[in-house]
């Protein structure tokens, strides 16, 4: 299919969706690819017999839904956001978690894809703050809509690529090195768990400390649904909590619930209600 046709029929539908097109510009390619392909199977000429289509078979939404999903993640994305969760903000969340009396940390990826942000977040844990306080564990649990992914993330074996960015001397203690693949030890695997969740309808039960919302609904949802998503996340942490967006994310404009946690853009605080 041309770029301009599939951006077009991109432009018209993703609204439909609730998403919004310039999330969608630079990986367009995959997600064109992956509609020619459903135009063929479906044995149709063209875009416009597949907008013909849609307008008579309510059931191809959901299979648009799917295709339009991107599953991209790797281990230790955006290292100096992360490396500022390591000195800034987990110590300050197990402040407020040890007050607390909690003996858990708590925090949720959504949309965690193979699994590989909430283990970044426990192997941080593990290698750095979670060493000086044996009184408090972390227990963080990934939701995604993806079946699939959430088995792979289950077994959490990765390839090179996904975990070249882990420090060299946690990659070579906390993963085992077995043919092409790099499987996270059982002790830090039991920190994680995961569930199939859609976040536009579901949530898991918090309350969390900290909340991993990266490279999904502030890149690709219309900021309707973004203030939606926002404000069941706010509802979901503790008060001073930690939201983590992408880096090249912001959050919608209208809701005050949030304020930047320091100089760092892609973290905030939990700081009242909205
Ligand atoms: C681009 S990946 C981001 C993974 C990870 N958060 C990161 O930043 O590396 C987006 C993930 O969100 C999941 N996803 C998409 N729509 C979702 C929804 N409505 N509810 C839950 N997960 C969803 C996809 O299956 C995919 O795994």
């Amino acid at each position: 299919m041309e770029d301009d046709i599939c951006v077009r029929f991109l432009q018209w539908l993703l609204p439909q969706l609730h998403m919004r097109w310039p999330g969608f510009r630079k990986v367009r390619k995959q997600v064109c690819k992956r509609i020619q392909r459903r135009i063929s199977e479906l044995e149709l000429a063209d875009v416009d017999a597949y907008r013909s289509y849609l307008q008579s078979h309510a059931d191809e939404w959901p299979v648009l839904d799917h295709l339009c999903r991107v599953t991209v993640s790797r281990f230790y994305r955006d290292k100096v956001v992360l490396e500022h969760v390591r000195s800034e903000v987990l110590p300050e969340l197990a402040r407020i978690a040890v007050d607390a009396g909690d003996t858990l940390l708590r925090g949720w990826s959504i949309g965690c894809a193979m699994g590989e942000e909430a283990y970044s977040l426990v192997l941080i844990w593990d290698r750095t703050v979670g060493n000086d306080l044996p009184q408090l564990d972390i227990q963080v649990v990934g939701s995604d809509i993806d079946e699939g992914l959430l088995q792979r993330a289950k077994r959490a074996c990765y390839s090179y690529s996904s975990v070249k960015a882990v420090p060299e001397d946690w990659l070579n203690s906390a993963f085992t090195h077995q043919q092409d693949e790099y499987c996270l030890d059982a002790r830090l695997r039991s920190k994680a768990s995961f569930i199939k969740q859609d976040i536009r309808q579901k949530l898991p039960a918090g309350p969390f400390h900290i909340v991993f919302c990266r490279n999904m609904a502030f890149t690709y949802y219309e900021k309707e649904l973004q203030l939606e998503v926002l404000a069941h996340i706010h509802n979901s942490l503790v008060d001073g909590g930690a939201l983590v967006i992408g880096g090249h994310e912001s959050l919608p404009e209208g809701f005050s619930g949030f304020e930047h946690w320091s100089k760092q853009k892609a973290i905030f605080r939990k700081c009242g209600p909205n």
